[in-house]
């Protein structure tokens, strides 16, 4: 794709935390543009640069600040944008997110909205490009001429990365135990007072999502029947922490067999991406990395590898606490960019690479012709 053809985009939610961070990455993104930024009615018809307290190092890129700010209606998109990056509140997204996959859009969604339901993908797209399949049964369900594809929650999504290598060896349980960065939670995010020098061992929602979404990422797509969790049972604990960007989580699993640790190693080291072949933009280099340092992987020292899209992993050892099949390590990636927006924009360079939005418009140019819409 040339930069005179990039396909036009919008950015819902745009003034919020996740969706600077939308911005500020596709502002250099060589397949899409954004044209369109909204945000909530409060702030319509307002320039972006006027309305957002930007947070991200640099200035707001040129074009994004001169935009006038609409409010979340497919109806003032400007004509030609198909593609549309969700950065919405829970909330609000369940009406807006579907009333934009109802009049065509695709729908790149970052928040938890639609996540539990099996007909929309909740895709990885370098783990489990197979949640694509949920799309079949999608517009008869819900009777969208567009779609909506969810990412999944951020920690999740980087533990599901860690674990993606080892169900090669039989996974029976996972263990884990988050230190979640402050990022997580928007602009302006935790009081200063009750987080700084301090550990909140809770994060509304948060265990329950991660034990969820994690089977569901790391399951198969059974045919006509949808799809199947991975089998094994999972338990998480969450805390917030004071580091600003990228999450740590420990994670204890106990697989089926007795592995040799170069095997687990060499197994996230030279992990092919299912996204292998289509030449993303957003693929790292590698998806996973190993810090052989035994005082890392760090929040701060290892979120931005891979432009932080990959997810690093260190301090492998036995468990002895699960037996000889026990393994315990760290896992670190960007809350922001593995986690949200990276991970989305992978999941949508991959819809497209793969024909989904052609058939997608073939689809509703057909209808039309019908006189069905
Ligand atoms: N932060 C992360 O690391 C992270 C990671 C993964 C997923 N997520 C998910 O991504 C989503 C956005 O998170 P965030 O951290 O960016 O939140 P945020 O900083 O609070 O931003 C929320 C955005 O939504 C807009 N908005 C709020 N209510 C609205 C409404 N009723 N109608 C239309 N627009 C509305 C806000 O616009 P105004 O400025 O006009 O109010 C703002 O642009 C959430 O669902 C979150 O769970 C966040």
């Amino acid at each position: 794709m040339t930069q005179d053809s990039r396909l036009p985009v919008a950015v819902l939610g745009a003034t919020g935390m996740v969706g600077q961070y939308a911005i500020a990455r596709l502002s250099h993104h060589p397949w899409f543009e954004v044209v369109a930024l909204a945000a909530s009615e409060r702030h319509e018809g307002s320039p972006y640069k006027a309305c957002c307290s930007w947070w991200l190092p640099g200035d707001i890129p040129p074009a994004a600040a001169e935009l006038s700010l609409l409010a979340c209606k497919p109806d003032q998109l400007p004509t030609g944008v198909q593609l549309v990056f969700s950065a919405l509140p829970a909330g609000p997204a369940r009406e807006i997110e579907a009333a934009f996959a109802q009049a065509g859009k695709a729908v790149f969604s970052n928040a938890r909205a639609y996540r539990l339901d099996p007909t929309v993908p909740l895709l990885a797209a370098d783990i489990n490009p197979w949640q694509l399949s949920a799309l079949e049964g999608q517009r008869a369900a819900h009777g969208w001429t567009g779609s909506i594809v969810a990412q999944a929650n951020c920690t999740t999504t980087i533990l599901a990365t860690a674990l993606a290598p080892l169900q090669a060896f039989g996974i029976r349980r996972v263990l884990t135990v988050t230190y979640q960065s402050v990022s997580g939670v928007g602009y302006p995010g935790v009081p200063s007072l009750a987080i700084l020098g301090n550990v909140v061992p809770f994060i509304r929602g948060e265990e329950e999502c991660v034990q969820q979404d994690l089977v569901t990422l790391l399951g198969e797509w059974d045919g006509g029947h949808g799809f199947r969790p991975a089998a094994f049972p999972t338990s998480a604990l969450c805390a917030r922490v004071p580091t600003v960007r990228g999450h740590l989580a420990s994670v204890s699993l106990e697989l089926e067999r007795c592995v040799v640790h170069e095997q687990l190693i060499a197994a996230w080291e030279r992990y092919v991406p299912e996204t292998v072949g289509w030449e993303l933009p957003s693929a790292p280099r590698q998806t996973l990395a190993y810090v052989r340092d035994d005082a890392r992987p760090q929040p701060a020292l290892d979120w931005q590898t891979g432009n932080g899209m990959t997810v690093s992993v260190g301090r492998l050892q036995p468990c002895p606490a699960l037996g000889e099949n026990g393994y315990s390590f760290w896992v670190v990636g960007d809350t922001l960019g593995r986690g949200a927006v990276g991970g989305s924009l992978l999941n949508a360079e991959l819809f497209v690479a793969r024909g989904f939005l052609r058939e997608m418009e073939e689809a509703r140019e057909l209808a039309l012709h019908r006189g069905e819409t």
